[in-house]
C-alpha cells in the first residue's frame, strides 16, 4: 500500500492506472477508522479496479467553536486497518498544502447547504463541498463512496456533481450500527457512559415513526409528536431537528406518500448526534 502526501504524486499515479484503463474508487474520510468507513472501502470494490482512501481532517468544515482541534486522530491505527482491506493509496495531505496562504475559493450549494445541518453549521457544508471538489480534482476518481449516515451530505455532493458536471459517480453505502443500533460515527467517542446509553434514542425514535406509517399513519406532525414525547421522556437528549424529507430532493414532506427520509440531529451532553432512515407509505 502507498501512502503518499504529495498532490502531484496522487494525481500523476491516478494518471498512470487511468491510462492503463484502471477505475479509481474515491473513499474520502478524516480518519480515525472504524468499521463504517471499512463497508466504505468494500462497497468500492464492487466498482473499481484501484482504491484510494484519503485522510484529511479538513478545517474548513468547522466553524471556530467546533471540535476541529479535538477531532480524533489515530493515523498509525488507520494505515494498519487499510492495509488490511487491500486499499491501493492511502492521500494524507497536510493542511498547508490543500489550503496554501491567501485560499480564497469555495464551491456552495447554495440552499441545500444552509437546510437541516446547515441551521447550526452554517459554513459546514461550503467546507465539505471545496474539499471533496478538490480531492476529486487530484484523485481523479471515477467513483466516490459516501455513507448514507451524512445524508444531507451525500445529497449535496451528489447535487454539486450534477450543477458542476462532475464526471465522479456518487455511490451511496448504508450506514452501519452498532448492536444497540447506534449509528458508527468517530463522535461517539465523545459520549460518557449514561449519555452513550441515551444515545440509542435517535435510532429508536425513528423506528417508532416507522412503525406507526407502517400502521398507516401518513401525517407527518402527529408521527413528529410521538417522536418528541419519546425522546423528551429521557434525560440527556435535547432535539436540534426532525425533518420528514423526500429522500431525493430533501424538501419537508407534511404527509408520506413516497421514499422519506426521516432526518434526525440531537444534542447529548455536548455532543451532536445525527441519524436517518427511509420510510415508505404502506401500500
Ligand atoms: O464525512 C466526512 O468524514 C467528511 O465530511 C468528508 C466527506 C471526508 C469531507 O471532509
Amino acid at each position: 500500500m502507498k501512502i503518499t502526501k504529495s498532490i502531484k504524486k496522487q494525481t500523476k499515479w491516478s494518471l498512470k492506472e487511468h491510462s492503463k484503463g484502471k477505475k479509481i474508487g474515491l473513499i474520502p474520510t478524516m480518519g480515525f477508522l472504524h468499521e463504517g468507513h471499512l463497508s466504505l472501502i468494500r462497497k468500492a470494490k464492487e466498482y473499481s479496479d484501484r482504491i484510494v482512501v484519503s485522510i484529511f481532517i479538513n478545517p474548513t468544515q468547522f466553524s471556530p467553536e467546533e471540535d476541529y482541534k479535538e477531532y480524533p486522530r489515530d493515523e498509525e491505527c488507520d494505515i494498519k486497518l487499510l492495509k488490511n482491506e487491500g486499499v491501493d493509496v492511502v492521500f494524507i495531505p497536510e493542511v498547508s498544502l490543500m489550503y496554501p496562504g491567501e485560499y480564497e475559493t469555495y464551491v456552495t450549494v447554495e440552499k441545500l447547504s444552509k437546510e437541516y445541518c446547515g441551521r447550526t453549521r452554517q459554513t459546514h457544508f461550503r467546507g465539505v463541498t471545496t474539499v471533496i471538489l478538490k480531492l476529486f480534482n487530484i484523485v481523479l476518481p471515477d467513483f466516490a463512496i459516501f455513507g448514507e449516515k451524512d445524508y444531507q451530505q451525500y445529497i449535496i455532493i451528489k447535487r454539486m456533481c450534477r450543477d458542476l458536471n462532475i464526471s465522479t459517480k456518487i455511490i451511496p453505502a448504508p450506514i452501519i450500527r452498532e448492536i444497540d443500533g447506534l449509528a458508527m460515527s468517530s463522535r461517539n467517542r465523545y459520549l460518557m457512559e449514561d449519555e452513550r446509553k441515551e444515545a440509542t434514542i435517535l435510532y429508536e425514535s425513528m423506528k417508532k415513526a416507522e412503525n406507526m406509517v407502517k400502521k398507516g399513519i401518513k401525517d407527518v406532525k402527529s408521527i413528529k409528536k410521538e417522536m418528541v414525547k419519546l425522546i423528551e421522556s429521557k434525560k440527556f437528549p435535547r432535539i436540534d431537528y426532525i425533518e420528514f424529507v423526500d429522500s431525493e430532493t430533501l424538501r419537508r414532506v407534511s404527509t408520506i406518500h413516497g421514499p422519506t427520509r426521516i432526518l434526525e440531529a440531537i444534542w447529548i451532553g455536548r455532543v451532536r448526534l445525527i441519524d436517518n432512515i427511509e420510510i415508505r407509505p404502506k401500500r
